[in-house]
Formats: structure tokens, sequence, C-alpha cells
């Protein structure tokens, strides 16, 4: 059993195929995925996913990227969405200084007011950090009884530390599989067994040898075997505990 806690299926990449892609990788052992929603339209076609498929469950969230697109209707939308039975999360959300510099402000706005509805509705988030990762950490600092999962995790060993220390789970997708991934694969060691969610990110980061293609969650099975070489285990014990890390923090049925 393969639980994908992180990928878009919403994706307009996969509008060409998208029932048989699923049907895929479903045969291929991936029997759970969790679809994180971007903005209002993906977090509603996230929900009709999680209807149409029992296998399928999703966040709700607004992704700093999609931060020109927010209007208090849509805000609004994201939290009725929240409340969906099969919405385990709230996510994707967080801070993106590699693609804005420029409205740090208004990111970690938004990010505050979706951490403060994670806590109303007692559910985990999914943090989305690149080339923030001392504006995030402060941010999920803040609040104690926050949960949640530092998505493709991309900080240093020492704020690893420090996030596991504070109960946090962190993602590891692709890029483990990449020759440069010393600093990912340095963060893997630290990292206890328990606190590893696996995740593909598709459509995007294909792991080697799937690298350049289109992503999909059939994938998960080649990050979980190098996560299996590092940990000194079988890449079925790696799906087994992650798949079970994954069902904890997110509650699944
Ligand atoms: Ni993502």
């Amino acid at each position: 059993m393969f639980f994908d806690t992180h990928a878009h299926l919403d994706d307009s990449a996969f509008d060409e195929d998208r029932d048989e892609v699923i049907e895929r990788f479903r045969k291929a052992g991936v029997n759970r995925v969790l679809n994180p929603g971007c903005d209002e339209k993906s977090t509603r076609m996230a929900a009709e996913l999680s209807e149409k498929y029992s296998f399928i469950c999703f966040a709700a969230g607004f992704h700093p990227e999609e931060l020109a697109g927010l209007t208090e209707e849509s805000f609004d939308s994201v939290c009725a969405l929240a409340q969906h039975p099969k919405c385990l999360a709230i996510g994707e959300i967080g801070l993106d200084y590699y693609w804005d510099s420029t409205r740090k402000e208004e990111q970690k706005a938004l990010l505050q007011r979706q951490l403060l509805l994670a806590l109303d509705l007692d559910k985990p988030v999914i943090i989305h950090d690149r080339e923030a990762h001392g504006d995030c950490l402060a941010a999920v600092r803040q609040h104690p009884k926050l949960r949640g999962v530092f998505h493709c995790y991309s900080g240093s060993a020492e704020m690893a530390e420090e996030l596991l220390r504070l109960g946090w789970y962190l993602g590891f997708d692709g890029p483990v599989t990449y020759k440069n991934a010393r600093k990912a694969l340095e963060v893997l060691q630290i990292c206890p067994l328990e606190r590893i969610l696996v995740e593909t990110d598709s459509p995007y980061l294909s792991p080697v040898p799937m690298r350049g293609k289109r992503n999909d969650p059939g994938n998960l099975p080649w990050i979980c075997a190098k996560i299996a070489e590092v940990k000194g285990l079988s890449t079925e014990e790696v799906a087994r505990i992650t798949a079970e890390n994954g069902c904890r923090l997110f509650g699944c049925p």
C-alpha cells in the first residue's frame, strides 16, 4: 500500500487522460492519494475527484502563487469546501519568495488567515515553503497547537530538527532521487521514519528514472525505494510506514 500525500490530479496536465492515469496508478498499488487545492477552482475540482473516487481525499487552500486571483468570495468558497467530509487538511498554503518576493506581507497575511482556519476546523496544514524558510518557521511557531507537514521539504537539517521537535512531518518527493540531492539526503538521515511523508507533487518533480516527463502517483515507488536505500529498509516497509504516517496525520477514515 502506497499513500501519495501530495498530487495535483486536478492539474490541466491530466485533462486528456485523468481517469486512465488514476486507474493505472491504482493498479500499481498506490491506493490512497491526497490532492491539495491551490485556489477555489482547483479545490473544487479536488473535492469532485474525492466524490468520484473513494481512495482520493483532498485539502482546501490558497497557494501563495495564486495570490493575484484571491477575492473574498473565492476565499469564502475555499472555507466552505474545507468543511467537506473528504477534506482532510488545509493546503497547499505557504510562502513562495522565489515566485514573487515583492508581496511578502500579503503572502504572510494570507498564510496566517489559513493557519487560523486550520486551527478553527482542527485540521492539519500542508505548507509550501520556497526560499522562505525563516518566515515559514516563524509563522507556524506562532501556533503551538498547529500540526502538519512541510511539503517537499527544502530547508536545512537544523530547521528540520526544529520542526521535528515541534511535532511536524516532512514531505519527500522526486528530488531525493536526483544526483544533486545532498541536502535532502542529509535531512532524510536525521528524520525519523515515523515523521516521513512521501509525495509525488504530480504533475511536477518526476523522480529518476522518469525525470523530465509528466509525473503521476504511479511513480511513488521510485521515491520510496530511494528512502528505503537511505534507511536500510525494504521499499515495502517504507511504503507501509509512510502510509500509516499519512493516515495518522490526516486522520484518514
Ligand atoms: Ni504542490
